[in-house]
């Protein structure tokens, strides 16, 4: 399936200043993600965990694009305050459905920024035992980082600008674009910045 081209999206496409990844790019990028991950966890029935909303197409496109047996969970976060986003306390809306002791853990994100949220589940996920935890992500922002994470899996990098599409979104508008671009200058509020949005 190919998606509908970005002159199809009119309304959405002209707040998008810039495309970073077009929808070519990001699917074949997810493909040789899925072709490491299956052959790395040949044998091992990987549990793939993703915290909504954000990380839904991305963990669609890649489970696909995993041809051993896998699994799939999710979390949901509730919305957080920033004082609370500073000291790294994510609070959990709903957690995965299964206990993970002795299991192969990938857990898979949307973007990675800050990675106090990451470093947070992570912590949580770790104390339940996995035989194995990784990180996959979409995308990452490295510029940003505030605490040192191990990153197994890697689409691409982005600027340490506020982009949307794939997943990504700007008030909860934009996530179905088949690719990521920048919104354009005057579209995003700079008091939304320091607001937090949850997955
Ligand atoms: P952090 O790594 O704890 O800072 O949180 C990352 C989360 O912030 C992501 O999962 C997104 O929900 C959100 N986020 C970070 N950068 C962007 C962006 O450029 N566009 C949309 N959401 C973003
Ligand atoms: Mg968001």
């Amino acid at each position: 399936m190919t998606f509908p081209g970005p002159e199809a999206f009119g309304e959405l496409a002209a707040n998008i200043s810039e495309i970073l990844y077009t929808e070519g790019q990001i699917q074949q990028r997810v493909l040789e993600i899925g072709a490491t991950v299956s052959r790395d966890y040949e044998g091992r029935r990987p549990l793939l965990v993703g915290v909504l909303k954000g990380v839904f197409p991305f963990m669609a496109d890649l489970m696909r694009s995993i041809t051993i047996p896998a699994e799939v969970d999710f979390m949901a976060i509730a919305s957080y305050s920033p004082e609370e986003r500073r000291r790294g306390v994510v609070r959990l809306q709903k957690d995965i459905e299964q206990p993970i002791d002795g299991r192969h853990v990938l857990f898979v994100e949307d973007v990675v920024d800050t990675g106090l949220t990451l470093h947070y589940i992570l912590d949580q996920l770790k104390s339940r035992n996995p035989a194995s935890l990784h990180v996959c992500t979409m995308f990452d922002k490295p510029s940003r980082r505030l605490i040192r994470l191990p990153i197994r899996y890697k689409g691409f990098d982005l600027p340490d600008r506020f982009v949307v599409g794939y997943g990504l979104d700007y008030r909860e508008l934009y996530r179905n674009l088949p690719f990521v671009g920048m919104l354009r200058a005057g579209v995003f509020r700079p008091e939304d910045a320091k607001k937090e949005s949850p997955k």
